[in-house]
């Protein structure tokens, strides 16, 4: 019998221990040996649940406590979680997680101290909820170079976008609905300022690329300013628009790693991905493209990805998966100035379509939805020579790449 700690029992901790608990015949089978919870770690009390002798209000005793092989970290931030799994690390533990903002933040560090110890820090339910990426970017196509990562990388995000696209709702209407079903939280800046898909695309890009993406590194835009107007237009243009997490490399090592919406052609498999699920393209040298999908958050779908990291750690007790990458460079990630895409831009005023053609001889014209603005589409420009545009133009009401 395996002895595991479960570090916050918010929607993910207590999803692991439904999951170890309901599937601990399949868990016991493919572990090599049945796994208990021993301790639940969480500053708050939960008086209704039936299990109340393992819930400890002191990391110590986890810490202490030598029978404690595993430990699941679901506690989530940058705080108590980042000390806490340190000291689980350099005290000889496993350590698995579910919390990206920590794995983006100081996952170099946490995977050196995991490799000094012979121990695993394993991440699969940072990215894509329960959707299995981590793994097989690290283990199936690393024969691959990886060009090109594409992923709708939030669940609340997307939701907002469908209901928008598909309801006409506005974007303040499609959150309030979102944070009704308790998709969106009662705080949503971290998902609708796309700071959620930033970490997600750092961690992916690390994988890719073998250095630490850090979240600074990363130009990021959410979709607070997207309006109805945008996804008619998008519409007229064959496309739908998607929060989308990128990471496109060059010839000479460097990569570009940004998160912004876009407009995403309906023949895109990407454009079918809708409410909160998500989807991750990978596009590989040799492969071509690949897309995982599935449920990118909830509780028992995030919950079967930690619990597939305990099992792994189980079987990998004696010899760790050689999982890491390096301290990471800004010099890596190029800016995004020389990153050329085709641009839908939205002006306003009388004379915005003749201004629109002057400034993108030969655009595609969309039929303007509201009197006194005009939109179109242009040929490939650089966001350089976009923001320049948008300068000389003025009066710009919305503007997106082009998947
Ligand atoms: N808030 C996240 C989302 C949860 O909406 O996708 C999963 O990371």
């Amino acid at each position: 019998m395996m002895k595991a700690a479960i570090m916050g029992f918010g929607t993910v901790g207590s999803g692991v221990y439904e999951v170890l608990d309901r599937n601990a015949d399949v868990v016991a089978k493919n572990a090599g040996d049945a796994i208990e919870v021993k301790y639940i770690l969480d500053l708050r009390d939960f008086p209704d649940a039936p299990y109340q002798e393992k819930f400890i209000k002191d990391f110590a005793i986890i810490e202490n406590d030598p029978e404690v092989s595993l430990v699941a970290e679901t506690m989530g931030g940058k705080g108590a979680a980042y000390e806490f799994t340190k000291r689980c690390l350099l005290a000889g533990k496993h350590v698995v997680t579910s919390n990206k903002e920590l794995v983006a933040t100081h996952g170099a560090e946490l995977l050196a101290i995991a490799k000094e110890k012979n121990v695993n820090y394993l991440f699969e339910a940072s990215v894509g909820g329960g959707i299995p990426i981590i793994r097989p970017m690290f283990q199936c196509l690393t024969a691959n170079h990886m060009t090109h990562i594409t992923g709708i990388l939030n669940g609340t995000t997307n939701y907002i976008l469908t209901r928008m696209i598909g309801a006409g709702l506005d974007f303040e209407t499609a959150l309030k609905e979102a944070q009704a079903k308790g998709y969106a939280e009662a705080n949503p800046a971290a998902d609708v300022e796309g700071m959620d898909a930033c970490r997600k695309i750092c961690i992916l890009s690390a994988i890719a690329y073998g250095d630490h993406v850090y979240p600074e590194f990363v130009e990021t835009e959410g979709i607070t300013k997207i309006t109805l107007q945008d996804v008619e237009y998008a519409a007229q243009a064959n496309c739908v628009v998607k929060l989308l997490g990128r990471a496109v490399s060059n010839a000479d090592e460097t990569f570009y790693a940004f998160v912004a919406p876009h407009f995403v052609a309906k023949t895109c498999p990407l454009a079918c991905v809708d409410d909160v699920f998500n989807a991750i393209m990978v596009t590989g040298d040799m492969l071509g493209d690949s897309m995982f999908y599935g449920q990118g958050a909830g509780k028992l779908a995030t919950a079967s990805a930690v619990v597939a990291d305990l099992i792994d750690c189980a079987r990998h007790q004696a010899k760790r998966r050689d999982i890491g990458w390096g301290d990471g460079s800004r010099k890596l990630v190029r800016p995004l100035d020389s990153f050329a895409s085709k641009w839908y831009i939205r002006l306003s005023g009388a004379d915005a379509a003749n201004k629109l053609a002057g400034q993108f001889p030969g655009c595609e014209m969309l039929e303007s939805v509201q009197e006194g603005e005009a939109a179109c589409i242009t040929g490939e420009l650089t966001t350089a020579e976009m923001k320049q545009a948008q300068e000389a133009l003025g009066n710009v009401l919305g503007c997106m790449r082009m998947l």
